[in-house]
């Protein structure tokens, strides 16, 4: 079996050395223009000169977890098309939006505000009852952020396509519900994948439906965001602060507002790494499954575009 690696985003050594200590019977290579077709691609953002050049792929393995870059490129037809399935990215993005959740509940912001400028102030500690968190995407990802909020016992809801069983979790399923689920949350966090259906999902609109002095985590993808209706939103007051790990245009461009603004923290694309062990042994096995035939968790459907 051939294996091409063409990531844009990452040193491909160490990938090339796990992978050929993984699967010993694979030629695996760095592609280059020129090089003959392979079986079995391992992608990041690659260029759409790769995928020209690959006629017989049978599986695409896409190094995160997003695909929404892989189904903007024209693809090779028939290629089984399988996405990151947590790969130790869920633990990380759960640290990261309660880190995020608990700093604006705990008012740290405002408490190292007050200690620079020498006071000693202890603040009213709030209701968690009155800090419902609403996690928009309810996947791999999404459960697992509902489920670690919930130790820290905030009010927990979830908006999704299909129906949930997660326990605690209230669920809010499809567009219809959308209106509710957000009149209901104080700290909205998004993690969605990025499709027609949901970009520029965080609007006027639905920001200006969340409850008074709510707070924005956006972990997904920064074409979820308006960003002009987020600045409008924070000015007016209605929405408090916003965490932003994405953007439209990454790294953000040196002129863009959110870099200074005070009621916006920033982090560049790193709430939740790809871990090269975890992925390398994902894959490894989910090769494994694809050369038997058998179905794969992860794997995209093309027509719903995640
Ligand atoms: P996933 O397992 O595919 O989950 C997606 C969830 O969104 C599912 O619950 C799905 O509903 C729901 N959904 C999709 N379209 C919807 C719509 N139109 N209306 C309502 N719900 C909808 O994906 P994941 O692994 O959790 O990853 C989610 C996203 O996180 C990725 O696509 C990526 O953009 C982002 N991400 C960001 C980072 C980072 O470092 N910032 C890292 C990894 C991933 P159903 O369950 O009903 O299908
Ligand atoms: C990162 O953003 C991913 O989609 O894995």
């Amino acid at each position: 079996m051939n294996i091409s690696f063409c990531c844009t985003n990452t040193p491909p050594e160490p990938w090339l050395v796990g992978l050929r200590a993984a699967l010993p019977g694979a030629q695996v290579l760095v592609w280059q223009p020129g090089d003959a077709p392979a079986d079995v691609a391992v992608v990041w953002m690659p260029p759409q000169a790769f995928w020209d050049a690959q006629p017989r792929l049978r599986a695409i393995f896409n190094i995160g977890a997003g695909v929404d870059a892989l189904m903007a490129q024209r693809l090779p037809r028939g290629a089984r098309i399988v996405r990151l399935d947590d790969a130790g990215m869920a633990v990380q993005m759960a640290e990261y939006v309660c880190h995020a959740v608990i700093a604006y509940f705990r008012e740290w912001a405002a408490i190292d505000h007050d200690i620079r400028a020498g006071i000693w102030r202890a603040r009213e500690p709030e209701a968690r009852a009155d800090w419902p968190v609403g996690v928009m995407g309810l996947g791999v990802l999404g459960e697992r952020v509902a489920r670690a909020l919930q130790t820290f016992e905030f009010p927990v809801n979830g908006w999704s396509l299909s129906p949930k069983a997660i326990e605690g979790v209230r669920g809010f399923v499809g567009a219809e519900a959308l209106p509710d689920f957000l009149a209901q949350t104080r700290v909205l966090v998004n993690l969605l994948p990025l499709t027609p259906a949901t970009e520029n999902i965080l609007n006027r609109d639905t920001l200006s439906r969340l409850r008074p002095g709510a707070f924005v985590i956006n972990v997904a993808r920064g074409r979820h965001l308006v960003d002009e209706d987020l600045l409008a939103l924070l000015a007016s007051g209605h929405v408090a602060g916003a965490t932003l790990d994405v953007c439209r245009t990454e790294p953000l461009p040196s002129d863009h507002p959110f870099w200074r603004h005070p009621q916006i923290r920033l982090t560049p694309h790193t709430s939740a790494r790809t871990l090269v062990v975890d992925t390398i042994a994902q894959i490894t096995r989910k090769i494994a499954a694809v050369e038997r035939g058998e179905a794969v968790v992860g794997e995209v459907n093309a027509q719903r575009g995640y």
